[in-house]
């Protein structure tokens, strides 16, 4: 009886000594294997972002990178706010991450004004603002620490110049050439630039016409009803300048309702930026003649800047992200299925 019960009680103790040890050793393994080794909560660098709203497939990435970029993994602790494309949104939010005493701000303003007094009170409480994609418009420099984006007047003169060797190889470089334009929300950074960029392509030329551009809140519901405003008003549209992918997928909608064709060997050529998967795979059976691309993957650069400011390293004013021109030449079979968004 005795031995029995001695025997049960070595038994039992083994068994705990296991559990013990497979607790404070196989978790550890569990880990290892299948997680990278976290940062400490307390040593997490906070980041508050402000995103302006989720508009176009473009923005769908944009967000997408910085949720990848800011992970407990990499050490920190995202605070993401979407604005619904409202500035009223993202002053709030930013106020709240000032309440919330972040490290970082990062934020991609909807338009490029009206942010002095908010990013003033964000420098009193000493946080750093880093902007992402787009701009702002303030005369003291020192309100943010530098910007992570596209150079969007480039973009707009890549797509003057395309135009423009285009129309040479057609033979029609001094033919009249009427021109409509699908701009992008008014007042925002990508919309400035790429109209500047292109209108100062187009003023060199007297033979391009810019019958008309307005505004389509880079949305694809809006491109379709300016376009068709645009086809009830012209009847000569030969190019048609869209400065986001979504309002292309919309105007071209529209072009085919109206019994035109579109893209090469199409009745009116479409220029268009972003260079998203869909419009890639439009590039590539010729309905999208050229597509500039904007590069949504900006979580990385702004890791990068990150680690240089908590380095105390000094940062540029600006990087920008590295862009290409996608035409039916260059648009591969590869390209597309490496294509993320
Ligand atoms: O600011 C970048 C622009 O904003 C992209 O071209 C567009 O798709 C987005 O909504």
């Amino acid at each position: 009886m005795f031995r029995k019960r001695s025997y049960s009680l070595v038994m039992t103790g083994i068994l705990m000594g296991m559990i013990v040890l497979l607790m404070m050793f196989g978790s550890r393994l569990f880990l290892d294997i299948d997680e990278e080794p976290r940062v400490e909560e307390e040593k997490r660098i906070v980041v508050g972002v402000s995103q302006l709203g989720s508009e176009s497939g473009w923005r769908t990435a944009n967000t997408e990178s910085v949720q990848n970029a800011f992970t407990t993994q990499n050490g920190y602790f995202l605070i993401f706010n979407n604005a619904r494309q409202k500035q009223e949104n993202q002053l709030k939010a930013i106020r709240s991450f000032i309440s919330q005493r972040v490290d970082y701000i990062i934020f991609s303003p909807v338009v490029e004004t009206g942010w002095e007094t908010v990013l003033q009170e964000a420098k009193e409480a000493g946080i750093p603002v880093i902007l992402m994609d787009r701009n702002v418009d303030v005369d003291d420099q020192s309100l943010f620490a530098t910007c992570v984006g596209s150079d969007f007047v480039a973009e707009g003169e890549k797509a003057g110049r395309w135009l423009e060797k285009e129309l040479r190889k057609r033979g029609y470089a001094e033919e009249r050439v009427n021109i409509v334009m699908l701009m992008g929300t008014e007042g925002s950074s990508s919309q400035i630039g790429r109209t500047t960029g292109f209108t100062s392509v187009a003023s060199e030329h007297e033979s391009w016409h810019i019958l008309d551009k307005e505004c389509a809140d880079f949305t694809s519901i809006k491109g379709k009803e300016v376009m068709r405003d645009f086809l009830r008003k012209y009847q000569d549209i030969d190019v048609v300048v869209s400065q986001n992918d979504d309002m292309t997928f919309g105007a071209i909608e529209a072009i085919r309702e109206s019994g035109r064709t579109v893209g090469v060997g199409g009745d009116i050529v479409i220029l268009s930026f972003d260079a998203v998967r869909n419009a890639l795979e439009m590039v590539a059976s010729g309905d999208i003649n050229v597509d500039i691309e904007c590069n949504p993957n900006q979580g990385e650069y702004l890791l990068r800047v990150i680690d240089m400011l908590e380095a105390g390293e000094q940062v540029e004013r600006r990087y920008y992200v590295e862009e290409d021109i996608f035409t039916i030449e260059n648009v591969t079979q590869e390209l597309l299925q490496e294509r993320t968004y």
